[in-house]
């Protein structure tokens, strides 16, 4: 005889969300789609539009990034598909942005802004998931350095906007591409003299990107770490310039910051401006709520004509931990206004709901003819502020009870053709 399939039990489904990955359910939800509202509201005012690129793209967008990239090199989710591509789901959208700019050439500046998930295999944890979102914006096209200033100011209008106030905007500039070159040759003959006194870890790294080895934070790495020689040593007159133009540009709208020259990022397109904004009560491996800078030559590395750009992205994941945690920003509500309850049979309760959502309001209803105190229940756990009730007397007369279900206050008994305008008298 045939054995029967394996039955899932119930405490242990047979199918759950792979490592870092997660289901997102209302209220978080709600909140979630109301974050990315929020930030459009702050970018699309300041001349950015939206551009939806592709989940997918060739892998060789990503690997312009930089092949030494960590992201790059060890976290893409890579695989050939039916047709034989090279493919890579995305694991940031800058290189995405640059790519669609090469392909439609648009005129510049170009202004963009974008949501949606991206995907890196990383170690999962608090604040560090597998498929995570971000809002970010990009600019194309201009050299300008207030142009980073404005990029800059949008990300901490937009933290203002959520209510945030545990941010602390990290500042550093790379240098152009030459200063950029021989600090990381300065990096890799320091760290290199410091041989076996730095973790196995971080020699590991050191042989990939120098630069990296300024992220550890093992405790082994501190003291080679603290002693590396600064990139502002290493910067020419150009980038100088530059960067206290962005310095001088951020003063004047009174935004602070810290200049932090250990400040390297973790991808490697980034020249002159680097930011990153810090929250103040998430665990310090976890901590960047977002980031950004300047990376001018990543267009021309897709193929396209020297083109400058600036940017930032925001972890939507991660900055909806920090409002948490700030109380911020909370999850809002997502119950409907009223819950319709009919004993007649369940047509009038097909009826109202219909015509109450026509009306712009929000309406629920019980099903399966269930009992008046059943229907009740279900009324009082929807969070409805009114419920709407019909019997059969109701319902002979012409009529409606109108009961209010979560501030007190009297039942009503309202003719059916003066519902939606005793509703709107009820209802904010
Ligand atoms: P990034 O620093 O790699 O920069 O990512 C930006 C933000 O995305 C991080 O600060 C963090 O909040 C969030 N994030 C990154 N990885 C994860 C993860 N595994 N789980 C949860 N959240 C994560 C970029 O992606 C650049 N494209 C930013 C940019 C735009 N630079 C110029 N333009």
């Amino acid at each position: 005889m045939a054995e029967a399939p394996p039955v899932a039990s119930a405490a242990v489904p047979e199918f759950q969300t792979s490592p870092g990955m997660r289901d997102i359910l209302a209220p978080d939800s709600v909140r979630f789609r109301r974050f990315v509202d929020a930030f459009s509201s702050v970018v699309e005012p300041a001349g950015y539009q939206l551009v939806i690129p592709p989940l997918l793209e060739d892998a060789g967008v990503f690997q312009r990034m930089g092949e030494t990239t960590d992201v790059v090199a060890k976290e893409m989710y890579r695989f050939t598909d039916l047709g034989g591509r090279d493919v890579a789901l995305r694991p940031e959208q800058t290189a995405s942005v640059c790519r669609a700019f090469v392909e439609h050439r648009p005129t510049t500046p170009w202004k963009t802004w974008y949501a949606g998930p991206n995907f890196r295999y990383e170690k999962p944890q608090r604040g560090r998931y597998r498929q995570f979102d971000q809002v970010g914006v990009e600019a194309l096209g201009v050299d300008d350095p207030l142009l980073d200033v404005e990029v800059i100011a949008l990300g901490w209008r937009f933290f203002e906007a959520l209510g945030l106030r545990q941010v602390t905007l990290l500042l550093n500039s790379l240098g152009e591409p030459e200063e950029r070159a021989r600090y990381v040759e300065a990096l890799h003959a320091h760290f290199t003299a410091v041989g076996d006194g730095l973790s196995e870890e971080s020699r590991a790294t050191l042989a990939r990107n120098p630069l990296r080895v300024l992220d550890s934070k093992r405790p082994q790495d501190a003291a080679a770490v603290a002693a590396a020689p600064l990139l502002a040593e290493f910067l020419g007159a150009e980038a100088t310039e530059h960067f206290a133009a962005v310095r001088c540009g951020l003063d004047a709208l009174s935004i602070p910051y810290r200049i932090e020259p250990r400040l390297v990022r973790g991808l490697d397109y980034y020249l002159r401006t680097t930011f990153e904004y810090a929250g103040g009560t998430l665990d310090s491996a976890q901590n960047a709520l977002g980031g950004g800078g300047r990376y001018d030559g990543l267009v021309e590395a897709l193929g396209g004509p020297p083109t400058p750009g600036v940017g930032l992205a925001l972890g939507v994941d991660r900055t909806l931990l920090a409002c948490d945690d700030e109380g911020v920003f909370t999850p809002p509500s997502t119950a409907v206004e009223v819950f319709v309850v009919d004993t007649t049979g369940g047509a009038e309760a097909l009826a109202i709901t219909h015509e109450l959502r026509a009306a712009g309001r929000s309406a629920d209803r019980a099903y399966d003819r269930r009992s008046m105190k059943a229907q009740m229940r279900a009324a009082d756990r929807s969070g409805a502020r009114l419920a709407v009730i019909v019997g059969d007397d109701e319902r002979a007369a012409g009529r409606v009870l109108v009961r209010p279900l979560r501030h007190g206050g009297d039942q009503t008994v309202v003719d059916r053709p003066d519902l939606l305008t005793q509703l709107e008298a009820l209802l904010p």
